[in-house]
């Protein structure tokens, strides 16, 4: 370190400064104030200092990303216990609380309270050495928890470094892990196309997520963090609740928002009310409100009784659930021939929403709740919107309910059906099977595949029933008088899709790998090919070996692939594809011996609007081994002018720089192109 120039030094540590500012801007608070593209050259700036200089500061937010996978957690001590929480029920045992507690202190005089919201995660304790976080753990037994450091980190809201005036020594700092229910949903869609088992509820799918020993399977799932206590500390002293969560804020800390106080009990029961009555509009999982004395040297004279606090106890509201009656239960295949018994149930209201429907995921769990047709069950719903029946009220059997078997052949096509060992799911084997292809067709064109707007479940099922895609490559023969003919198409609309179609040909090989719908071939997974091979048809005909040897790349995912790679009829199919025009750059290719490549120390500005997210144009550059940057100067090579273009147009004018359009950049990349 010692021969690293002070001005370099000084400028990691002013970038490290920065980029944690901008990134609580931006997770924490909600209010950015630099666009993506400055944060991102900031951080590759930093990244490529830390590098050359060898020097990775303490909190620096290069440190956020995954590393390599953990055999086993080790474990932590916590330095004072993490306690669990009293339960209330109702109001009254809310003022049996307050009453408890002016008993214990033997006076009646006026207590204050806070209350706030009850997150339904994982409670995590965070370790901070003179400002800098050290270690992360779980709560384990309460005495001691599990090491994962190395996974809390990649959670964006998690400061690395605590900022303001006040920074104490050591602290440790409590919270609640979570998952967004919108999150925790599209997890649990991504799960059982692959057929994984889903998680239960948003606080399983969070602490699956923490307890993950590769913790770059943690960094892709967006979970967040509200901070609500402390542990053991020293070198600060704070007063009381209020105190420390306003302290915890000009830190940098998530907070839970809106922490309501009073002295007054009953004005503490409408704070709890109002939480309630706002329980569905929370974007995550809130299963009660917490209430707390406000002072902490009440806190201490209060103290713990066994393993809870008795200055602090946690008003439960009722799950969101209800009781209905199976009409039907209605087996359905996947894209992967996966098939999953759905219950078709009467109509019921549950927590502001109508449910009709819900997964009863495998036959194993037909079997362990004994579900059947014309049961009455409860039906609980876990997340925003995914409801799941919890269990049968036998004592309203007749005896007339039907038993619904795993399935001998498939529903829809007729072929026959496996189960894979170790394996709840039964799957079609038929190659053709209509569900199958339709719904591999849907996952090629879904959002986070090609993209394709306007080609939705609805306008495929139409396609596929009228005969014009038989097969996602057929979306690309597709033509604007065929859509005319059908029902649901208008002049502007057929235009629109023909236009999304054409739009969508420009992506990424991980996005393409991703749409292919090779089983176990998740986002991730395709990320991790892309990284490997730089185009499509390094991957043809390739051996396992090659595959395993992926760093993170497991054995079951690495079948698959290989198994896609090797059939005739998908190289064939691919070979349809690239005929057919698709531009397809490799942003993530991590090549071990770069040659030159087409944009090899040229520096492009992309401005005004283009046909693909600015972000994209940028990446696609970036794969050619160009740069992009932000703004016009002598410097720029090229100036990429979309619609409505602002000052850059004019300063590129002015100095001369060669202004191209994106139709230019593509040609320019396919007459050299690597696809
Ligand atoms: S305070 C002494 N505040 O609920 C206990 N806990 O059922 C300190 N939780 O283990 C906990 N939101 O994991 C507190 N605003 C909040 C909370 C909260 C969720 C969790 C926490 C605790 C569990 C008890």
């Amino acid at each position: 370190m010692t021969n690293i120039p002070d001005n370099i030094k000084q400028e990691i540590k002013g970038l490290v400064k920065d980029l944690n500012y901008h990134c609580y801007r931006y997770h924490v608070i909600d209010s950015p104030v630099i666009s993506d593209q400055d944060y991102d050259r900031m951080y590759r700036r930093l990244s490529d200092l830390e590098e050359q200089n060898a020097l990775i500061l303490p909190g620096s937010p290069t440190q956020r990303v995954g590393a390599a996978p953990l055999d086993k957690f080790d474990k932590i001590k916590h330095r004072s216990p993490m306690l669990s929480l009293g339960n209330a029920f109702s109001h009254d045992e809310v003022r049996d609380f307050d009453q408890r507690i002016k008993r214990f202190l033997k006076s009646d005089e006026a207590v204050e309270y806070t209350v706030e919201p009850k997150y339904d995660g994982l409670a995590i304790e965070l370790s901070y050495k003179n400002g800098v976080l050290h270690k992360a753990s779980t709560r384990g037994d309460g005495a001691v928890g599990e090491d994962v450091t190395r996974n809390i980190r990649t959670i964006k809201t998690v400061p690395l470094k605590i900022e303001g005036d006040f920074i104490p020594e050591e602290i440790d700092i409590r919270g609640e892990v979570y998952m967004d229910l919108k999150e925790f949903e599209a997890l649990n869609r991504g799960r059982e196309e692959q057929g994984e088992p889903a998680f239960a509820n948003p606080r399983n799918a969070a602490a699956g997520s923490i307890r993950q020993l590769d913790s770059s399977i943690t960094s892709g799932r967006k979970l967040h963090l509200a901070c609500y206590g402390a542990g053991y500390y020293e070198g600060i002293e704070f007063k009381s609740q209020l105190d420390f969560i306003g302290w915890l804020k000009e830190a940098h800390f998530p907070v839970p928002d809106n922490i309501k106080h009073s002295d007054r009990i009953e004005k503490i029961i409408d704070a709890i009310r109002k939480i309630e009555e706002k329980r569905d509009d929370f974007s995550f999982e809130v299963d009660g409100a917490v209430l707390k004395v406000n002072n902490f040297a009440l806190q201490n004279e209060l103290g713990i009784k066994t393993r809870e606090p008795r200055w602090a106890t946690a008003y439960k509201f009722a799950a969101h659930q209800g009781v209905t009656k199976v009409n039907d239960i209605v087996a359905s295949v996947g894209r992967i021939g996966t098939i999953t018994p759905v219950a078709f149930l009467a109509p019921v209201e549950i927590g502001g929403v109508t449910v009709s429907r819900s997964t009863l995921h495998n036959w194993d769990e037909i079997e362990r709740k004994d579900i059947r047709i014309g049961d009455t069950v409860v039906v609980e719903r876990a997340g925003d919107v995914i409801p799941h029946v919890i269990a049968v009220v036998k004592d309203k059997r007749t005896g007339s309910e039907i038993y619904f078997p795993p399935p001998a052949e498939c529903p829809v096509c007729g072929a026959a059906v496996e189960k894979e060992e170790n394996e709840v799911a039964f799957r079609c084997i038929g190659l053709d099977c209509a569900a199958q292809v339709q719904e591999r067709i849907k996952h090629y064109s879904s959002r986070a595949a090609m993209d394709i707007e306007g080609l939705g479940e609805k306008n495929v099922e139409l396609l596929y029933s009228k005969k014009l895609v038989g097969h996602f490559s057929d979306i690309y023969k597709l033509k604007k008088e065929d859509l005319l003919e059908l029902p649901r198409f208008a002049e502007k609309s057929a235009q629109n899709l023909i236009a999304a179609i054409e739009k969508s040909k420009t992506t990424t090989l991980s996005r393409f790998l991703y749409s292919l719908g090779i089983i176990h071939v998740g986002e991730y997974a395709a990320k991790l090919l892309a990284r490997n091979f730089e185009g499509v048809e390094n991957l043809f005909h390739i051996e396992h070996e090659r595959i395993v040897s992926i760093k993170h790349m497991g054995e079951k995912i690495a079948c698959s692939v290989e198994r896609f790679f090797n059939d005739t009829e998908n190289l064939q199919a691919l070979t349809t594809l690239k005929s057919l025009g698709l531009h397809i750059s490799n942003p993530d290719y991590e090549s071990s011996e770069a040659g030159v490549r087409l944009f090899e120390e040229l520096t492009f500005v992309v401005t005004g609007t283009m046909p693909k997210p600015r972000k994209e144009v940028e990446s696609l550059i970036e794969s050619m081994g160009g740069h992009s940057s932000g703004s016009v100067s002598k410097k720029t090579d090229y100036l990429v002018l979309g619609e409505s273009p602002g000052s850059k147009f004019k300063k590129a004018q002015t100095l001369g720089i060669n202004i191209i359009s994106y139709e230019d950049l593509l040609k320019m990349i396919e007459s050299e192109g690597p696809f």
